[in-house]
């Protein structure tokens, strides 16, 4: 398991160099926090001193509403708006002209050798730009306040661009990753009610060509065949491919959609309540139908603003370059909306950290002098298997923060990072937070001014203003060094606001488990233990949700795609642990009677999970055929027993297993994989 894997007891002090003078005895600092969060005035304080770095149309009446928990509300009775936010305001306090986003493709003749090519956007660049979309989606399709458009669209400056026109309309995006299907893109379009796709021709992937809009015209046809009609496909023409499949009126060219549109076009950005939805943003959990996450636009901002100061440090002349993709949350809140909130640089790369050299990533820090760069323990792990020189021969030497995200990050991996990225001299923490949370709720706090001595592996702690704990299965608090699920006790500004259109699930699926006599408490979903010094780690996912390659899947999900193939009755996913990608799921499958497994059928199954939900699942996943999964008497699988299986644990309690012979099995299938 994840968490024999990562914790260690004490764990070690390390404090960066250039930190020796700045650090927190950590009882003062635990004072410090305990100060921020002893009541709901104290939080209110502090977040309201957030609140005022920001711009507001009109300000709040109240800080935070909690007298309709769990629907809290923040910022009541303020007005403000995201799009204007990162660009109308970052003009008006001098940054016109400033560098607002670096934009690096794939292809590296592109980038590289014709530097005219280069794409560098400043503040104004991408005002403009943005009017001129916002100005076409209201006059020629008529988008306006509250309609959510779905974007499916590769790392392009594009993408942010419609985010930021949508915003300024009003209106709402859903992004879907673009690893993902037609089937899975068409039920998440269904589901957020859109009539348009933004989407791309086509994406650079290690120098192939992977078509867009094909996978996009699949998922207009499901969409039409559920009497749900997508009336425009706009299209960014990414490659230049020939040869793509076009149907007038509804496909738009995003060319030829701007083309008339006047440089001076303005939208006067629309004034927004603070609970107004920003954005939806599918997001897997324990069942097959994935959860609709809602963020607000006030609170949002503030959750923002207030993390890029405390985590990343942020000061005007950095450098900032996160690495995730804008499908996943970690992209729409600090490539997009928080960087740029807060007026900086941020870079977005479009390719994979190896092509077309293993030292990619390595030559963007040097040649764009980044200061601060925010990564996932997936790519570190790849990237440390090359040889230590393609480090070396790069001047990195200008990074002074460089955090990780998505999955725990292994000790030994952090201190690879920290010392041949690091050179020993930076603030380096694994930042935990989810789709739900919006923001980063928990690391090192630089932007303090003073950080407490680093623990590799660790999550530091919960930021000030925020009550974490890691609780035992009946609502109590765990002893420092036990294993618990870890909650979030008070209520915080990035929040979801609910789930869309299905407020029940909402509380059903965060609020239920932990919630005792009014005390509200959010269920993360993760296993987490505090250590003797109050240190968090979070261990992984405690529930059926993996992370493979830090990308979130539900193993609900994948085991209903399996049974949508006809040879399958019955499947049973797991979590493996795999050395660089975290995890891959492991799906024990029961065929119908007179179907033989096969390799052909094996591949034949991967092909179809490609296909139903996207390669993020398809291609690691391993296929055991078995007779029978492991039930309780009253026909609950039994996971538990099948990861006993995979990690070579001991079985546990299996008194209540209906048929012994089934984990013979899964231990017959698996043994047969080693
Ligand atoms: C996991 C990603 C350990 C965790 C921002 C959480 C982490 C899930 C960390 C959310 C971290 C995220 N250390 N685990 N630093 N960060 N996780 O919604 O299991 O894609 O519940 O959001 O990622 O994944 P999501």
């Amino acid at each position: 398991m994840a968490e024999e894997r990562i914790y260690e007891e004490f764990g070690q002090y390390i404090v960066p160099s250039s930190w020796k003078d700045k650090v927190w005895d950590i009882k003062e600092y635990q004072r410090f926090h305990e100060n921020t969060i002893k009541d709901k005035k104290a939080i209110e304080n502090w977040w309201e001193k957030w609140a005022n770095k920001l711009f507001w149309f009109k300000k709040w009446d109240r800080v935070l509403d909690d007298s309709n928990p769990p629907f809290y509300k923040w910022f009541v009775g303020a007005e403000t708006n995201l799009s204007y936010l990162c660009l109308d305001w970052q003009i008006e306090q001098g940054r016109k002209n400033k560098l607002a986003l670096i934009w690096e493709g794939e292809p590296y003749d592109e980038t590289v050798k014709k530097p005219k090519e280069l794409k560098k956007f400043t503040y104004y660049d991408l005002y403009q730009q943005t009017n001129r979309i916002a100005y076409a989606l209201r006059e020629k399709l008529g988008v306006k306040k509250d309609e959510i458009l779905t974007f499916y669209m590769p790392m392009i400056p594009e993408l942010l661009l419609y985010m930021l026109a949508v915003q300024r309309l009003g209106a709402s995006h859903s992004i879907v990753y673009s690893g993902f299907s037609a089937l899975a893109l068409a039920e998440r379009a269904i589901a957020a009610g859109s009539r348009i796709i933004v989407t791309a021709d086509a994406l650079y992937r290690r120098g192939k060509v992977k078509p867009l809009k094909e996978i996009v015209d699949e998922a207009v046809n499901i969409c039409e065949k559920r009497g749900h009609n997508i009336e425009h496909v706009i299209v960014v023409n990414r490659t230049d491919r020939p040869g793509i499949p076009w149907k007038e009126i509804k496909d738009i060219w995003h060319h030829e959609f701007i083309k008339d549109i006047p440089e001076n076009a303005r939208i006067e950005p629309e004034r927004l309540k603070s609970d107004s939805i920003s954005y939806i943003l599918y997001t897997s959990g324990t069942t097959g139908k994935p959860k609709g996450v809602q963020h607000s636009i006030g609170g949002y901002a503030v959750g923002l603003c207030a993390t890029m100061k405390l985590i990343f440090d942020i000061n005007e002349e950095d450098i900032y370059w996160c690495v995730a993709d804008i499908g996943w949350v970690t992209g729409h809140s600090y490539i997009v909306y928080g960087p740029l909130m807060t007026g900086t640089t941020t870079i977005m790369y479009e390719g994979a950290p190896d092509y077309p050299w293993p030292d990619r990533w390595w030559d963007i820090i040097e040649r764009y002098a980044v200061t601060v760069f925010y990564t996932t323990p997936t790519a570190i792990r790849m990237l440390m298997k090359f040889p230590l020189d393609l480090i070396k021969k790069h001047d990195l030497s200008t990074l002074r923060i460089i955090h990780s995200v998505g999955e725990p990050i292994n000790p030994k991996v952090f201190h690879w990072y920290f010392k041949n990225l690091g050179r020993e001299d930076v603030v380096a923490t694994s930042t935990w937070w989810m789709t739900e949370t919006g923001q980063i709720l928990t690391g090192h706090f630089p932007g303090l001014g003073k950080i407490f001595p680093l623990k590799p592996g660790t999550n530091g702690f919960p930021l000030p203003g925020v009550k974490m704990e890691v609780l035992d299965v009946d609502g109590n608090p765990c002893n420092p060094g036990e294993r618990g699920y870890l909650v979030i006790s008070t209520p915080w500004p990035s929040m979801l606001t609910t789930l869309y259109q299905d407020p029940e699930r909402y509380i059903d699926v965060y609020w239920s488990k932990f919630t005792k006599n009014k005390q509200w408490r959010f269920y993360t979903g993760d296993y987490a233990v505090k250590d003797q010094d109050g240190y968090l780690w979070v261990l992984g996912r405690a529930d059926d949700v993996l992370k493979v390659a830090g990308h979130r899947v539900g193993t609900a999900e994948i085991e209903s795609a399996m049974l949508m193939h006809p040879t399958v009755v019955e499947s049973a996913c797991i979590g493996k642990p795999h050395k660089l990608k975290g995890e891959v799921p492991c799906i024990f499958t029961v065929l119908k009677q007179g179907v033989s497994p096969s390799p052909e059928l094996e591949t034949e199954l991967k092909l179809h999970l490609r296909k139903t939900i996207g390669p993020i699942v398809a291609s690691d996943a391993i296929i055991l055929f078995v007779e029978t999964v492991p039930k309780t008497r009253s026909g609950k699988i039994m996971r538990r027993l099948l990861k006993a299986v995979i990690t070579g644990q001991k079985l546990g309690d299996i008194t209540t297993l209906e048929d012994p012979t089934a984990v013979k099995e899964a231990e017959r299938a698996y043994q047969y994989l080693k």
